[in-house]
């Protein structure tokens, strides 16, 4: 599916149809803007100031939304803090300046930990239907204070292996705990470790295929 883009009087809204993951923070939110299940035009940028917009842009977890101002300056804001979060029965949630598999990605994203999405590495919902279970609150490991909390996070999905993510990262649980620290980090996206959202090698015992 391409990109939908939508121009208003000051900004531009790019609806990536692949990367949502039915949150629905935007319609909850905003159902003047984006108003779903109409016929024609769905997203309406200029019923939201550009505040309100780049808000609904910094709550849609997997970057399916992303807003720039009109004149092409890009004003969505790095993250001061790059965080993954642990999605109980769901997805890993990321939010950093990313480059996923050699391509600029934004500033979120929702990654496949089950490994059951047909759209790898992204989310594609299917953790659902294939009844992943997996806690959201992991133990937490001992770590201590990054020396600097931001800045590039690249994540390089392994062929029929983890997900090898490096840069400063904070990995949170879904009750907002910090459970690690690291500057580099193989996390799970079989959906089969037994120390999740770590992987430990079970993806070559069960031969997970990434593609
Ligand atoms: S992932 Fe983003 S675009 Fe999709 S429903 Fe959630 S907030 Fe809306
Ligand atoms: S990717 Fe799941 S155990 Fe390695």
């Amino acid at each position: 599916m391409s990109i939908e883009t939508v121009h208003g009087r000051e900004m531009i809204v790019h609806f990536d149809g692949e990367r949502c993951v039915h949150t629905r923070h935007c319609v909850l939110d905003r159902p003047d803007v984006f108003v779903p299940n109409t016929p024609g035009e769905w997203i309406h940028p200029d019923r939201a100031t550009p505040a309100e917009l780049l808000e609904i842009a910094h709550n849609c977890p997997s970057g399916a939304i992303r807003c720039t101002s009109a004149d092409g300056a890009l004003i969505e804001a790095a993250p001061l803090v790059n965080t993954v979060r642990v999605r109980e029965n769901g997805p890993l949630a990321f939010r950093a300046p990313l480059t996923i598999d050699g391509h600029d990605a934004g500033y979120r994203a929702t990654l496949c930990r089950c490994g059951a999405s047909a759209r790898k590495p992204y989310c594609d919902g299917a953790h659902a239907a294939a009844g992943f279970s997996a806690s959201g609150e992991p133990a937490a490991a001992e770590s201590t204070p990054l020396a600097q909390r931001n800045g590039a996070l690249t994540v390089e999905p392994i062929r029929d292996g983890p997900l090898h993510v490096s840069g400063n990262l904070e990995l949170i649980a879904g009750t907002g705990r910090t459970i690690n620290r690291v500057v580099e980090c193989w996390l799970c996206r079989c959906g089969q470790s037994g120390k999740k959202p770590y992987c430990d090698g079970t993806h070559k015992r069960v031969n997970f295929r990434s593609s």
